[in-house]
């Protein structure tokens, strides 16, 4: 079963796929997408009715993130991948996920809006446009509302074969979602849309429950896209705010950065000899995912670096120097685009 209430790697996702019918991005479908690294290496791997939005008139896009830490790496992909449905034309909804994150993190709601004025200006100078709407839970009277409205068409039955055993408390944070997800159809925003909803795919159980309740009350079916984690840095689980030295923060600054980055799990051999001998392994490799999920965009530098470490040319030491460089210094170029939004941030939260 996918739990959306943990920070544990899905073992297998291809049976994961298989099973709830959700579709691969296959080469057809990437020939009608932007050409971006996102898709083109599978990192964005799979969707429901992703194919309707290139075909619709239009489409808009929601997606919503937990304000119970700063923005990492992981949460990256999603803020790279609503820039891409932003430039393709769609309107993008952002759901702060303060009530869920109340919730699941046990904080409070004043502490939850700091973090999350914080997380909309990395969105911001992640280039995500200010005039889209962005909303916290706690303050969208109206999403709740659905929620409740909404629990009318849920039995418990249908909750425990999609989430299994779960609290009340996790029950109506689920609701909360499907009230977010089906929030841009309403009539205020212009009525019945088809809505994208970027996620990882933990989070594949409330598109299930969303889907099932859309068709109810006659609301076009929401569609998703799949992105992999980012592994935690000692490969252990996946990239979460929970583990401070598992992720690169996107407010980390460079010394903090490069002491991670050092201490990051390779592919590498036990001695510098036998490495030289029969080559790393970057599949193993969280530095090599590094660059192949955010700091590499050019494909052939990519595989010359694979290459590299595999032929043995390419220590871990010196890769390590090269992530840390680039790394540091996207970091320190989107730390001053983000300072000089904070304020911007701020009002889009205070309505
Ligand atoms: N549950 C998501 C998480 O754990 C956050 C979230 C809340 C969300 N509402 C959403 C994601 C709507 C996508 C769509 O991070």
């Amino acid at each position: 079963m996918v739990d959306p209430f943990t920070s544990e790697l899905p073992d297998d996702y291809e049976k994961t796929i298989a099973e709830f019918g959700i579709k691969r991005i296959d080469e057809n479908l990437k020939k009608k997408l932007p050409d971006h690294y996102l898709f083109r290496r599978n990192i964005v791997f799979a969707h429901r009715d992703l194919d309707k939005a290139l075909t619709a008139k239009e489409f808009s896009v929601l997606t919503g993130i937990k304000p119970s830490n700063k923005l990492h790496l992981g949460s990256k992909l999603v803020a790279d991948q609503m820039k891409i449905y932003q430039d393709m034309g769609a309107k993008i909804y952002y759901a702060v996920a303060d009530l869920e994150a109340y919730h699941v993190n046990k904080k409070e709601l004043d502490e939850l809006h700091e973090i999350a004025v914080d997380n909309v200006a990395d969105l911001l100078a992640l280039g995500i446009k200010k005039d889209n709407y962005f909303y916290k839970q706690s303050t969208e009277k109206e999403v709740m509302q659905l929620g409740y409205l909404y629990a009318r068409n849920v039995t418990y039955n249908m909750m425990k074969a999609i989430y299994g055993e779960k609290t009340v408390g996790e029950t109506m944070v689920s609701l909360l979602q499907v009230g977010d997800i089906l929030y841009p159809q309403q009539e205020k925003f212009g009525g019945s849309k088809l809505v994208i909803v970027p996620i990882g795919l933990d989070q594949d159980p409330h598109m299930r429950l969303t889907r099932d309740i859309a068709f109810k009350r006659k609301l076009v079916l929401p569609g998703s896209t799949y992105n992999k984690f980012m592994r935690s840095l000692d490969g252990s689980e996946k990239m979460s705010k929970r583990n401070e030295m598992g992720m690169i923060s996107l407010s980390d600054d460079s010394k903090i950065a490069t002491k991670k980055i050092m201490r990051t799990l390779t592919g590498g051999r036990e001695t510098i000899e036998e490495q030289k001998e029969k080559g790393g392994n970057p599949s193993e490799c969280v530095v090599f995912e590094l660059f192949t999920y955010h700091f590499e965009p050019s494909d052939e530098k990519l595989l010359e670096r694979k290459k590299a470490c595999e032929g043995g040319k390419l220590m871990c030491g010196e890769c390590k120097k090269q992530l840390a460089e680039r790394t540091c210094k996207f970091l320190e170029q989107h730390q001053a685009k983000k300072s000089k939004l904070m304020k911007t941030a701020e009002k889009l939260l205070l309505k």
